[in-house]
């Protein structure tokens, strides 16, 4: 039976990859990292913590992730794990650099020197093209990081091409742009929107407090992605492809379309640090700006070109941004009527 390893199983990203790899009846193994309290959220609400195996691997310990793939001898590996919040890589930039670059090395060294016959996907990222240089960006855009954690996964990349170049090892990254769901983590700032004005509706929550509203991202629904992401590691060819939409939106924007599906009015009014939302039925506060959640340096815009996956793998989204936003404003709606707050 087919063995894929996910590093970051209990991510967004690994939780639907774990599922959508057992739905095709692979042998599912996931490395999960101790913490207080069991973090299989994710994997639970998809209903297949039990028909997977987790076992304990960080990924900055090299004799952990070496033993690992030793006693694992997977055929598949997707790295996923990850310190994948940008904001707090300006407060981590160690520890996000340990994680986020000597984390793969480690995973890279581990296949070379045991000889593993296995591909490895490398979780690539649209944040490496910072402040852009080209627009759309593709595989041949250079990169222009502009946080340590964009440098960071720069750097990953960088070693699984030389990897791949230099001992042959069938390395694969995919360059993701910005992929969200009901799943997504709280503090990234689509699930933050959606998941706050399901409090304000059902609970009276207080404003939703956000930095650069001006910030464009292409956004795409993680389902979707994570299928890109084993078209690409089981490719006859590993090489580097960027998984996108093509289409734009500012947060603005993705703010005033969640409030719209929250049922609210929004207008904006104000300008800079005095901008806020109300909405125009009840006069609640909706959004305020807060200086707080500015970056010190941020990715003003993106928009990737996927035309190579779509030619060399037939891959395109199938799900828009708008629908996108249904799903996450009604998940999180139902979250908030629960009264049960879930552990993601
Ligand atoms: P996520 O929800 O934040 O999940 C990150 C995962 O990495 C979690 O399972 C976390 O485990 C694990 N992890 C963190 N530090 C670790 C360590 N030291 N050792 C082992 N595991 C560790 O991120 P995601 O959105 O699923 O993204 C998955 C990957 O894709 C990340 O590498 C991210 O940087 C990259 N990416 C994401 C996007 C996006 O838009 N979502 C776009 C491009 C690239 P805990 O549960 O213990 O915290
Ligand atoms: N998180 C957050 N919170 N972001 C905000 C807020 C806020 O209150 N207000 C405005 N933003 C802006 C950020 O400054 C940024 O420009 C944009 O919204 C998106 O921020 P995030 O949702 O935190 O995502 P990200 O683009 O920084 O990073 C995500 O996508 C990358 C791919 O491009 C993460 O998933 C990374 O791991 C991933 O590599």
């Amino acid at each position: 039976m087919t063995k894929v390893l996910i590093t970051g199983i209990t991510g967004q990203d690994g939780a639907f990859l774990a599922d959508q790899l057992l739905a095709k009846g692979y042998d599912v193994v996931g490395s999960v990292r101790r913490g207080s309290t069991p973090k299989t959220g994710r994997l639970d609400k998809l209903g297949v913590t039990d028909k997977l195996r987790l076992v304990s691997m960080e990924l900055t310990e090299f004799s952990n992730v070496i033993s690992v793939l030793r006693a694992e001898k997977p055929d598949y590996i997707y790295n996923l794990g990850a310190q994948s919040f940008v904001a707090d890589s300006f407060e981590h930039p160690h520890l996000t650099s340990e994680i986020n670059y000597l984390g793969y090395l480690n995973v890279l060294e581990a296949i070379k020197i045991q000889g593993l016959d296995c591909s490895v996907y490398q979780a690539s990222t649209s944040e490496m093209y910072g402040d852009v240089l080209c627009d759309p960006q593709d595989e041949d855009t250079p990169f222009n990081p502009m946080s340590p954690y964009a440098v960071a996964k720069a750097g990953a990349h960088f070693l699984g091409r030389n990897y791949r170049a230099a001992y042959g090892i069938k390395a694969s990254n995919g360059i993701l742009f910005n992929h969200e769901s009901e799943l997504r983590g709280r503090e990234f700032v689509t699930r933050k929107i959606t998941s706050q004005l399901a409090l304000l509706l059902e609970q009276g929550g207080a404003a939703v407090r956000l930095g650069n509203l001006d910030s464009v991202r292409d956004w795409g629904y993680a389902p979707d992605y994570v299928a890109g992401m084993i078209l690409i590691n089981e490719a006859k060819v590993a090489s580097d492809y960027v998984i996108a939409t093509n289409s734009i939106s500012t947060v603005r924007d993705f703010f005033r379309s969640s409030a719209i599906a929250a049922g609210f009015s929004p207008v904006f009014e104000g300008e800079g640090v005095d901008e806020r939302c109300i909405c125009e039925k009840s006069s609640k506060v909706l959004c305020e700006v807060d200086k707080k959640y500015f970056r010190p340096s941020d990715v003003n815009y993106l928009r990737g070109d996927y035309s190579k996956i779509e030619r060399e793998l037939g891959w395109s989204p199938t799900t828009s941004l708008e629908e996108m936003t249904e799903k996450m404003v009604v998940s999180d709606i139902e979250l908030a009527r629960s009264g049960h707050p879930p552990s993601f």
